[in-house]
C-alpha cells in the first residue's frame, strides 16, 4: 500500500518508516530534514502532496511535542497540533484514505487513581494536551476510518527523550568528575514508558486493518520518573551516579502535568490482543542498543 508518514524525521516517525518499508511504499514527510518537505499547517501544500502521492493510509506522527514550548506559545501549539491535524483529516476525508493519529496520555487530567481506558473522558490540563485533543476531535469528526492511538513517555535510542537524557547526564557526571552530584528525579508522577520501536510496529500493523477506533498503546506496567531513571542507570551498569527521588514541587516547570497517566490497553485486552512487553524489558533493550552504538 502507499503510506504517507508525517513527522517522519522525528523520534517515532523514523521508526514507523523503517517498520513500514519492507511491505509498503512509503512517502516520508516532515517540516525539515531529508524527506518530502511538508508543513502540516499549510493547507494547500497538504492537499498538493496528497493529490500527487494518493496515499492509501496516513500515519500522522507530526506534532509540536515540546510540552513547555506549547505552554509558552499556545498559538503555535494549536496551529500545528490542532489545525495541522485538521488539515491532515480534511485531506484524508477528501482522498478517502484512513488515518492513524498518534495522541497522548496528556489528554487526561491525571486525577484518576487507576489506569485510564479508551472509554474515560479526556480533560487536558495543559496546552499540549488540549491541542492534541483538538487534533483527536478533528480526526474523529472528519474521518470515519480513523485510528487514534494514545501513547506516553516515548523513548528511542535517538531523538530527545527521557532515557537518553538520563544516560547523557550520568555520562557527563562521570566525565566531569562530579559523581558526588546525584540525579534528582520526580517520584510523584506515574506513567508508562513506551519504546518507539514497539509502538512503530503496532502502528504499522494497523495499515489495512478495518478495526478503527481509539487505542491505548504503551509498554506494559508503570512507574514513576524516578523508578524509570533508576532502571536506565542500572541497565547501563552505571553505579557511580546516584538517582535521588524528589517531589514535583521541587522541580518547577511552566506546565502542569498529570500526576497519574497510566494508559490501560483496554480495547486490546477486550479483543484478546494485548501482548505488549513490559517496560523494563524494553528499557533494557534500548540501553543495550545505545551502549553498542557508543562503542
Ligand atoms: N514523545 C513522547 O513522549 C510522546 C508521548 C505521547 C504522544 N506522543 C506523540 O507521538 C508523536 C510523535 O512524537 P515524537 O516523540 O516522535 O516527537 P518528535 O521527535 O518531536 O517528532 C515530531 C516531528 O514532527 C515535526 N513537526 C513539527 N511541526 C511540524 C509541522 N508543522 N509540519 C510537519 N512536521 C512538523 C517535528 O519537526 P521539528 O523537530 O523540526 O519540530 C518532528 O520531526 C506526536 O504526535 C506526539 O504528540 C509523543
Amino acid at each position: 500500500m502507499r503510506v504517507l508518514v508525517t513527522g517522519s524525521c522525528g523520534m517515532l516517525g523514523r521508526l514507523v518508516c523503517s517498520s513500514l518499508s519492507a511491505e509498503h511504499t512509503v512517502l516520508a514527510t516532515d517540516i525539515v530534514g531529508e524527506c518530502e518537505q511538508l508543513d502540516i499547517s499549510n493547507t494547500d501544500r497538504v492537499f498538493e502532496v496528497f493529490g500527487r502521492f494518493q496515499p492509501e493510509t496516513v500515519i500522522h506522527c507530526a506534532a509540536m511535542t515540546d510540552v513547555d514550548g506549547c505552554e509558552r506559545d499556545p498559538d503555535r501549539a494549536y496551529l500545528v497540533n490542532a489545525i495541522g491535524t485538521w488539515n491532515i483529516a480534511c485531506a484524508c476525508a477528501h482522498f478517502g484514505c484512513p488515518v492513524v493519529y498518534v495522541s497522548t496520555d496528556y489528554v487526561f487530567d491525571g486525577t484518576k487513581d487507576s489506569p485510564y481506558t479508551e472509554f474515560d473522558k479526556p480533560n487536558p490540563i495543559n496546552v499540549y494536551g488540549a491541542s492534541k485533543l483538538a487534533g483527536e476531535e478533528a480526526v474523529r469528526d472528519l474521518c470515519a476510518k480513523h485510528f487514534i492511538v494514545r501513547t506516553s513517555w516515548v523513548i528511542a535510542p535517538h531523538g530527545k527523550n527521557f532515557a537518553l537524557t538520563i544516560l547523557n547526564l550520568a555520562k557527563q557526571r562521570i566525565v566531569e568528575n562530579e559523581t558526588d552530584k546525584p540525579l534528582t528525579i520526580v517520584a510523584d508522577q506515574i506513567g508508562s514508558p513506551t519504546y518507539a520501536k514497539d509502538l512503530a510496529q503496532f502502528l504499522s500493523s494497523l495499515v489495512g486493518s478495518p478495526l478503527y477506533g481509539i487505542y491505548h498503546f504503551t509498554n506494559s506496567g508503570y512507574c514513576s520518573w524516578y523508578e524509570f531513571a533508576s532502571k536506565v542507570i542500572e541497565f547501563a551498569g552505571i553505579d557511580q551516579v546516584k538517582v535521588v527521588p524528589i517531589k514535583s514541587e521541587d522541580w518547577p516547570t511552566p506546565t502542569r502535568r498529570p500526576k497519574y497517566s497510566v494508559l490501560r490497553h483496554y480495547r486490546l485486552e477486550l479483543l484478546g490482543r494485548d501482548n505488549v512487553r513490559d517496560w523494563k524489558e524494553a528499557v533494557r533493550e534500548l540501553v543495550s542498543e545505545w551502549t553498542t552504538a557508543k562503542q
